[in-house]
């Protein structure tokens, strides 16, 4: 039996509260999700906003009566697969009369009343400080009227709506901090789709875990653009400021056996106090993911990061001597603009230098309006880009295998999150690493902490066998 049901510790009853409630004979919303964690959680936002207006969640798009497409924008090819999936989308259309088709998130933002331009093809556009008026936008085009919201906000962070879990597994959750970014790096459409940053009220987010935890999950993942610029400040009392490093620590002390994540790091903010944080509470997992971009300090000062390569690589090591067994993995960026042979491999260089445990890694993408749109030349041609792109894809893989490598003989507490793909009889969890095992089922189940050594690898995962 997969059912996590089967863990005397977990109630269903309590698990369904926070999932989505089928009902059939409630209109029926079918959402498909493209883009960051943030898009997934904010997907969990509108179906709670939805469900509160007599609407059911179904993961059967055939049963759908509106079908939502949660956008991403960050390169060209997010945005060409969502228009591939418009015209998808308007094939059952034709089929199902009153079927309506709404794009929501960055694409929406950014494109605006484009796409309204083809007929019959979306009915409802909103932007993603606009979903409080997604269930007056839909009843709107129920009476055949078209819907556009795409207003940015200074101050919707959705603080008091719960989200309804779209998570299979009831172990780990993500939990929206703040929302927007003001950093404006040069290639980056993220401040023009989702506005100036925000932080969430601290309870707010406190009574959101601590109501995680009563519903037996077992991790969270703390998000925002750029965590270490969270601050909040008490309207009630100015002087009542709380950092991320205030905040981690809050959370964390929530529970001894809740794992708490986060994502994504910003290098010129992350300070030593987070990570003083981290090495105090145990269950803040030894991951971080500190986005380069590139290795090239003038590449860096071009994209306006706001640090160079020496201060990336200060915090890198400021990480390892606080936090000796931290995992660290990065984005990095291939072919920016005026990029040379020789700033390609001092990115090269600099991810040996810190043998990251992972990495995200693109080429350059042009994303109209931003400042390298508007200041400088994509004069990196598609070849040369590819190239680079390869190089940093085959080094990042020989360093990750060498990662593994090293993990095998070591034993790691995993969180169990769900039974192996490949085989019945195996159970897959992560390391506070972040690293995905294999290991036998044995009597162990979903939400389940067990000691694993790791024995062998694969190129993506650890394969191990229960710690005696
Ligand atoms: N082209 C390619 N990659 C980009 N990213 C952001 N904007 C672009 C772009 N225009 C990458 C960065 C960022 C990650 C989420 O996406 O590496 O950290
Ligand atoms: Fe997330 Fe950025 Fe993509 Fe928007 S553009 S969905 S913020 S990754």
């Amino acid at each position: 039996m997969n059912s996590i049901f089967k863990n005397p510790k977990i109630d269903p009853t309590a698990i369904n509260r926070l999932h989505p409630v089928a009902n059939d004979n409630n209109p029926q919303l079918y959402i498909e999700t493209y883009g960051c964690q943030m898009n997934v959680n904010d997907s969990e936002v509108v179906i709670s906003l939805m469900q509160k207006n007599g609407y059911s969640y179904t993961e059967d798009i055939n049963k759908a009566d509106v079908i939502l497409v949660n956008t991403c924008s960050i390169r060209d090819n997010a945005e060409q697969r969502v228009w591939g999936r418009l015209q998808q989308f308007k094939a059952l259309k034709k089929k199902k009369k009153n079927l309506l088709v709404g794009v929501i998130g960055c694409m929406a933002e950014r494109l605006k009343e484009k796409l309204l331009e083809e007929d019959k093809l979306v009915d409802i556009v909103i932007g993603p400080d606009a979903y409080r008026d997604l269930p007056n936008l839909v009843k709107e085009a129920e009476l055949g009227n078209q819907g556009i919201n795409v207003l940015l906000s200074r101050e919707e962070t959705y603080a008091e709506i719960s989200p309804v879990r779209l998570d299979k597994n009831g172990v780990s959750a993500f939990v929206s901090i703040m929302r927007g970014c003001n950093n404006m790096c040069s290639y980056c459409v993220v401040p023009y789709t989702r506005g100036g940053e925000r932080s969430r009220d601290a309870k707010s987010i406190l009574d959101e875990v601590q109501e995680l935890i009563d519903n037996n999950y077992k991790e969270v993942t703390l998000l925002g653009q750029n965590v270490d610029s969270y601050n909040w400040v008490d309207p009630k009392n100015e002087k009542h400021k709380t950092t991320f490093a205030d905040l981690l620590e809050q959370v964390a002390k929530l529970s001894p056996t809740l794992r708490v994540r986060f994502a994504t790091s910003h290098p010129k903010d992350m300070n030593d106090d987070v990570l003083h944080v981290m090495a105090m509470y145990s269950n803040i997992c030894n991951s971080i993911h500190l986005p380069a971009q590139s290795g090239s300090s003038a590449m860096l000062e071009k994209m306006n990061r706001g640090y160079d390569r020496e201060w990336y690589l200060g915090r890198i090591a400021a990480i390892k001597k606080i936090l000796p067994d931290c995992a660290i993995s990065t984005d990095i960026i291939a072919g920016f603009c005026g990029e040379t042979e020789e700033d390609h491999k001092q990115t090269l260089s600099l991810m040996e230098e810190v043998g990251y445990d992972m990495a995200f890694m693109f080429k350059y993408s042009e994303r109209p309006n931003t400042k390298a749109a508007r200041k400088f030349t994509d004069d990196v041609s598609e070849e040369e880009k590819t190239r680079r792109l390869n190089e940093i894809i085959d080094l990042q893989n020989k360093i990750s295998a060498e990662c593994k490598s090293n993990d095998i003989g070591q034993t790691f507490e995993v969180l169990v999150e769900g039974v192996s793909k490949r085989s019945e009889d195996d159970l897959f969890g992560r390391t506070s690493q972040n690293k995905v095992v294999v290991f036998p089922r044995m009597n162990y189940n979903i939400g389940d902490y067990v000691f694993v050594k790791i024995v062998s690898n694969t190129s993506a995962t650890l394969i191990g066998e229960i710690a005696e």
